[in-house]
């Protein structure tokens, strides 16, 4: 062919293709759907990080209910309450799958952990232990002790970082966050403190920051190419061996953990989550093996602690940007619990405005901004459009806990719109909805809500400049602040005697 016949050829085979691709979708009835969808591919041409950026031009360009395709995966973005309704209502169990992502196989031990195993008998079994014997109300009751103590030591490690005096200093949030919620989870799991003073020269507890420490390290760099066979053969082989090393280490420390517990004579009131799992394998000697058990405390502490670490640091941002409803909040905890001592939880039901404060945080800045991806396992129908089996469900929660036509003024930092009643239904849901809803929400709520009532009653904040905090956030899945959080911290001159004597 001479380059003249190309030149004609070239726009009508491109309106036959197009036309083809047209016929294809309307006769399907498939979701809208950008042109053109490449070979091999996909749409993943259009991907620029972040990543909530790009959906919300797509979405505002093909409405709430859009569908790619990212190399040989298929993706319905939702980002309309009703459409969100209906995939966690009448779609729920169709939707209860995962989709097979390297997160799944690396992290969640071979797509077995209760986050990334499919909907199934094994899936109900996990979900039935975590909810009756580790997460229920009554347990999370019997082991309040553990994160009143652990609240104590933050304000106690920030007081003493500050001088013990009424000096404002800097303060990085992250890491007094990140020990707070790991030491709440690993007495929980195990009866033990791997962060603060006396955890330093041990050895065993350094063993555990360094591997929490490549998990997040490894987990951060799978991000988006994870979605095509093609990017994950081409970027991810070296990943790969990192995550199988690492692997090999978290099963030994783990399993170290497990054996000093097995034989040994814990029978206490407030038994560990490992004591309450080789308990029932003793009962039942064919379910609870070590694996599971290994599983589900890798899960727990995946799952619980960026999530609540990334609340906290969020609500301490907006409450500096935003320094009246700081005061509000203070006020109510003085009126409440008085100066004589520190905020515990039996306070937090008499503390609406403080709730409202985590509730507001998490419907602006929902840590988990995608949810986790669901996937489905048959072909249904979202908001009238055909949706093929297999497809990965991603929702773009904020965009629906940003809706004008849902939340009033949503781009303002507005905590008492909680306090004043309405019915937010699917307008919120942070912590997902329909059958696989976090399980974590009553320990998260319980320790991040004591937690910021802790350091507001204990210390006044400011801001380390005169600038606004940055609220840029980060550029996957999950939505991290992009510059860590400072803050200048210094005791309140009523609390120092209290402070003292912690
Ligand atoms: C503020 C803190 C937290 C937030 C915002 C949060 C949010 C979420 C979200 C959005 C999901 C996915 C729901 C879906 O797939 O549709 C999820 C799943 C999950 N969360 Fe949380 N979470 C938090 C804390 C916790 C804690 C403290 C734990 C336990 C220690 C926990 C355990 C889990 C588990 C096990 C799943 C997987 C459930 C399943 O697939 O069946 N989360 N969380």
């Amino acid at each position: 062919m001479d380059s003249v016949s190309l030149y004609l050829y070239f726009p009508v085979l491109l309106f036959i293709t197009a036309a083809l691709y047209l016929y294809t979708r309307l006769a399907n009835n498939l979701p809208p759907t950008p042109f053109p969808a490449l070979p091999i591919i996909g749409h993943l041409y259009l991907l620029k990080k972040p990543l909530h950026k790009t959906l919300s031009s797509l979405s505002k360009k093909y409405g709430p209910v859009f569908y790619l395709r990212y190399g040989s995966r298929q993706i319905l973005v939702v980002s309309s309450p009703a459409a969100a309704e209906e995939c966690f209502t009448r779609n729920d169990i169709i939707f209860a799958n995962r989709p097979n992502l390297l997160f799944g196989k690396h992290l969640g031990n071979n797509f077995t952990s209760i986050v990334w195993s499919g909907y199934g008998d094994y899936w109900r079994n996990l979900r039935k232990i975590c909810s009756l014997e580790i997460l229920s109300s009554h347990r999370l009751q019997k082991l309040s002790s553990i994160r009143v103590e652990e609240v104590r030591s933050m304000v106690k490690h920030l007081f003493r970082f500050s001088g013990g005096g009424l000096q404002a200093v800097e303060m990085t949030m992250k890491p007094v966050f990140f020990e707070l919620m790991f030491n709440v989870l690993t007495r929980m799991i195990a009866g033990k403190r791997y962060y603060g003073e006396e955890s330093e020269k041990s050895e065993e507890a350094k063993q555990f920051q360094e591997i929490m420490k490549e998990t997040a390290r490894l987990a951060s760099l799978t991000d988006m190419g994870d979605f095509s066979w093609f990017l994950k053969w081409f970027w991810f082989r070296d990943l790969e061996k990192n995550f199988v090393e690492l692997s090999k280490r978290r099963d030994r420390f783990m399993q170290n953990l497990i054996d000093e517990f097995r034989g040994s004579d814990n029978k206490g009131n407030n038994k560990t989550l490992i004591q309450i799992l080789l308990d029932l394998h003793e009962a039942e000697p064919e379910y609870y093996k070590d694996d599971d058990i290994k599983s589900l405390m890798q899960t727990l502490l995946q799952a619980g602690v960026s999530t609540s670490v990334d609340t906290l640091e969020w609500a301490m941002s907006l409450l500096l940007n935003n320094p009246e409803m700081l005061h509000k909040a203070q006020n109510e905890i003085d009126n409440v619990v008085g100066k004589d001592g520190l905020i515990s939880e039996s306070h937090l039901a008499e503390l609406p405005y403080l709730h409202s404060i985590i509730k507001e945080t998490l419907r602006m800045c929902p840590v988990v901004r995608f949810l986790i991806p669901h996937e489905s396992s048959e072909e249904c129908t979202v908001s009238g459009f055909h949706v093929p089996r297999g497809t990965m469900l991603l929702v773009d929660v904020k965009a629906i806990q940003n809706d004008p036509k849902i939340w009033e003024d949503p781009e303002n930092f507005r905590p008492q719109r909680f306090q004043e009643g309405g019915n937010v239904g699917l307008g919120f849901m942070p912590f997902g909805s329909g059958r696989r809803k976090c399980p974590g929400e009553g320990l998260a709520t319980r320790v991040v809500v004591l937690a910021l009532g802790a350091l507001i009653q204990c210390f006044n904040w400011d801001r380390i400049s005169e600038e606004m905090v940055d609220m840029t956030e980060g550029p996957g899945l999950f939505a991290p602040r992009v510059v860590t959080l400072k803050a200048k911290c210094g005791a309140r001159p009523s609390m120092v005697s209290l402070l003292s004597e912690i």
